[in-house]
């Protein structure tokens, strides 16, 4: 399985701060945020990696990860996002270097308490179609900033992003799986209101042919990139507790 870590965007919630950086490569705690994500696929056993990037500052993620084997990183390929077109249209990027093989992709701001390693093996036993991560998240007003499943039981029905009335508290995280049927459904997206290609319309895609499998995740999870104090959030917590374990 490869892995594909999205690290792109113009990081407008987090102004000014990302003006004079990429909002992956601002410090929790005592390392650039990228690089959690980078020790989320190593120590879950992806070792052949696609960082995709774009804007200004792309070159400093070379000056950080240089060929990736200090990281533990087996094969290290960059990816360049011309405009900020969403997640889904970074991770087309990607083709080429998945090939027919199976991705997993993560959003390089997400940060879990807790190791990687079973969904990924869940992903690797499942025979076709897609995995996401699930988080419990109390608070509806969170849950409108995120891309939320509406559930029947264990399956998810429907994901909802952004949601005005969140249909569950199961949030879907920035980890993703997908087989090759992904590169046939990105070239058939439409911007969302937001301009962007959303990885929640290819979610959907897969949800609609009953294809989606979910696993939720135990123990902290955040997005560092979703405002000023969910940042701030983050660092607290990887301050002072062990993450990717
Ligand atoms: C993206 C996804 C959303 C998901 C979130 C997790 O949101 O669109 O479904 O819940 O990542 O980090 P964005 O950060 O692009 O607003």
């Amino acid at each position: 399985m490869k892995g594909v870590i999205l690290a792109g965007g113009s990081g407008t919630r987090l102004h000014p701060l990302t003006r004079i950086t990429n909002k992956h490569l601002l410090p929790l705690y005592d390392r650039p945020m990228v690089t959690y994500a980078v020790e989320a696929l190593v120590r879950a056993g992806i070792d052949e990696l696609m960082l995709v990037t774009g804007g200004t500052h792309a070159g400093e993620f070379f000056r950080l990860l240089g060929n990736g084997h200090e990281y533990g990183i087996d094969r290290l390929a960059y990816g360049y996002q011309d405009q900020a077109g969403g997640i889904a249209e970074a991770l087309g990027l990607a083709e080429r270097f998945v090939g027919r093989d199976k991705v997993c992709v993560m959003l390089a701001d997400n940060i879990f308490q807790r190791s990687l390693a079973p969904v990924v093996e869940n992903f690797a036993r499942q025979e076709k179609g897609a995995r996401i991560v699930l988080s419990h998240v109390e608070g509806d007003e969170h849950l409108r900033h995120l891309g939320v499943a509406a559930m029947d039981g264990d399956r998810v029905t429907e994901i909802v992003e952004k949601p005005e009335s969140p249909p569950s508290r199961f949030a879907v995280t920035g980890v993703y799986f997908y087989d090759a049927q992904v590169w046939d459904v990105i070239p058939t997206l439409k911007p969302s209101g937001r301009g962007e290609l959303e990885i929640t319309d290819v979610n959907n895609w897969y949800v609609g042919g009953k294809q989606m499998e979910a696993d939720a995740v135990d123990g902290f999870w955040g997005d560092a990139g979703e405002s000023i104090d969910a940042y701030y959030e983050v660092n607290d917590f990887v301050r002072r507790n062990a993450v990717n374990e």
